[in-house]
């Protein structure tokens, strides 16, 4: 299949306002998804891949597109606030207080599903995943595209979540019929997510709406404890059992006091390097010029957790082109937004944690 790329500016971005050749290639790309084609596009968390949540063949595509389980259920994308009603059996009053606080945004509501949503895009639940995105282009093709655009991040199923068109290019090229091109994502993690059916609601997956954020509307919030811990119980939003954004590299996360986390790198880093094998580390700023590995990557400053959030899925994309075989990362702090990125970076090391 030709994959068409669409480009869309800087400009047009940053106004909310497209230029008329923009508009009509989202136009276009819109009537893809109606006529049940795929169309990967950014959003304000990662790029997704969209498809006509309302048409089975539609998230079967998407299924086969990811190399995805196909009991993985789909998020599905609303422009407008009462568009919940067709897809939602039910909307309690808890859902329009947190739409009202973080809508459009970077929060996903899991609600009972509606007769209307086939199965296919549920995973078989008889819950549904409703998400009313900000970025200005996934607003555009969700309008265009009918109003319920099911994507999952426009990753291969195990790779990390794309920041950047390019990585989209990279996994998805040939598998759709177009990706708009957007630049750079704003935040760099998948939303939250946050399950209504359960009382107290309970949050599946951390993201950039925190669990303290959340609480402030909803009173009472829990954690899955899958969120964070390793093994035991079973995550309950389905794609979190899964490996996921895994590098290439065996991923090992080095958490002590920073000293003590440069002397164990650089000594397992000789012992590899010793034996042939190429390493590399994920650095702060504070941290970078203590590594001996063969290959560094900067993250950010360890104070501005957003940088760090959106960097992390692009460094371990990065790692992939290095041919290391030991990755070693620095541990952050399990609270606000970096219960999000530890959430991420310990399912990419498989749990693998050293303390020093
Ligand atoms: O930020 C995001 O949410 C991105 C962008 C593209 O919007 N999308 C995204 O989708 O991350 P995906 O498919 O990669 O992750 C969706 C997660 C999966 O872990 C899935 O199991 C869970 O949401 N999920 C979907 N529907 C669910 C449901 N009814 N109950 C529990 N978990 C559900
Ligand atoms: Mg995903």
């Amino acid at each position: 299949m030709e994959t068409e790329i669409i480009r869309i500016g800087r400009a047009g971005l940053d106004r909310e306002e497209f230029t008329e050749a923009e508009e009509k290639a989202l136009l276009r790309a819109g009537e893809i998804i109606r006529v049940g084609g795929l169309v990967a596009f950014p959003t304000e968390t990662v790029y997704g891949l969209g498809g006509d949540a309302l048409n089975p063949g539609s998230s079967r595509r998407i299924y086969a597109a990811k190399g995805r389980p196909s009991d993985n259920p789909l998020i599905i994308h609303i422009d407008r606030f009462e568009d919940i009603y067709r897809i939602a059996g039910q909307v309690p009053e808890a859902a329009v207080r947190l739409a009202e606080a973080f809508w459009p945004g970077p929060l996903t509501m899991i609600l009972p599903k509606a007769p209307e949503v086939p199965p296919e895009t549920t995973g078989g639940l008889e819950t549904v995943a409703v998400r009313l995105p900000s970025h200005p282009v996934a607003r555009r093709l969700i309008r265009y595209g009918g109003g319920y655009v099911a994507a999952p991040s426009a990753n291969l199923s195990g790779r990390p979540s794309p920041t950047v068109a390019r990585y989209v290019i990279e996994d998805m090229q040939g598998r759709v019929e177009a990706i708009v091109d957007g630049g750079e994502v704003g935040i760099g993690l998948e939303s939250t997510i946050v399950d209504l059916t359960v009382n107290p609601p309970q949050i599946l997956r951390p993201g950039y709406v925190t669990e303290k954020k959340l609480a402030a509307v909803l009173g009472q919030v829990a954690v899955d404890p899958a969120v964070i811990a390793p093994g035991g119980e079973a995550p309950r939003a389905p794609g979190m059992k899964y490996r996921h954004y895994a590098p290439r590299g065996e991923l090992v996360i080095v958490e002590g006091e920073p000293g003590k986390v440069a002397a164990y790198v650089n000594s397992r880093a000789a012992e590899e390097r010793a034996a042939g094998h190429r390493t590399g580390a994920i650095a702060t700023k504070e941290m970078h010029g203590q590594y001996g590995t063969d290959v560094v990557k900067y993250i950010g400053n360890r104070e501005d957790e957003e940088t760090i959030a959106r960097n992390l899925f692009a460094v371990l994309r990065e790692f992939d082109d290095e041919e290391v075989v030991k990755i070693y990362s620095e541990s952050f702090s399990s609270e606000g937004l970096g219960q999000a990125i530890m959430n991420r970076l310990l399912k990419a090391a498989g749990h693998h944690v050293v303390r020093v």
